[in-house]
């Protein structure tokens, strides 16, 4: 009994830790983001989109997971906001792991509620759209 009860609290530490780990990756990878999102994921009026309560970020999971692979392009409407820039694909800067830590932080962010996404997630969404060539639109991100 006591070795099974060290096994369990071991098994309990070593989950802590790694999701640590992914939330420490995922803040990581944010700071790339953070330039034009801002750190408290509120964007800048105008000029770039809030990540905090966007209804892309915390819908279904290939629509962020898609965005950062790709970029986004062309007029799009976050809470209520029209925005009409650019932004460009991260897909080749960061792999699976790190494309599904930042879509995880920015999910459950800043009041944020979504489920985590998972490196299978990305790989699935990665290889259905591996034809593709520049950016998504918001018609195209509806149809995901
Ligand atoms: C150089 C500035 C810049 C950087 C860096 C950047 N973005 Fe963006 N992002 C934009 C712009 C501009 C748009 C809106 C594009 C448009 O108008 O079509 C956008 C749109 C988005 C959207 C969809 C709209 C919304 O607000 O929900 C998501 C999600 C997103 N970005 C996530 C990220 C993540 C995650 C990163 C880091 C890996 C990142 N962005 C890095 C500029 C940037």
């Amino acid at each position: 009994m006591i070795r099974l009860s060290a096994l369990v609290a071991a098994v309990a530490l070593a989950t802590v830790a790694s999701t640590a780990q992914a939330q420490k990756t995922g803040a990581e990878v944010y700071a790339t983001c953070s330039a034009c999102h801002q750190a408290n994921g509120q964007g800048l009026p105008g000029a770039f989109p809030p990540l905090a309560g966007s209804e892309w970020v915390t819908g279904k999971a290939d629509i962020p997971i898609a965005i950062v692979l790709h970029g986004l392009q062309g007029q799009i409407t976050v809470k209520g906001q029209k925005y009409n820039g650019v932004m460009a694909s991260w897909g080749t800067t960061f792999n699976d792991d790190q494309v599904a830590a930042v879509v995880t932080y920015i999910r459950s962010q800043w009041g944020n509620k979504a489920p985590a996404v998972t490196k299978a997630d990305v790989a699935r969404v990665r290889a259905a759209t591996k034809a593709r060539k520049g950016a998504f639109t918001e018609a195209e991100l509806k149809k995901l």
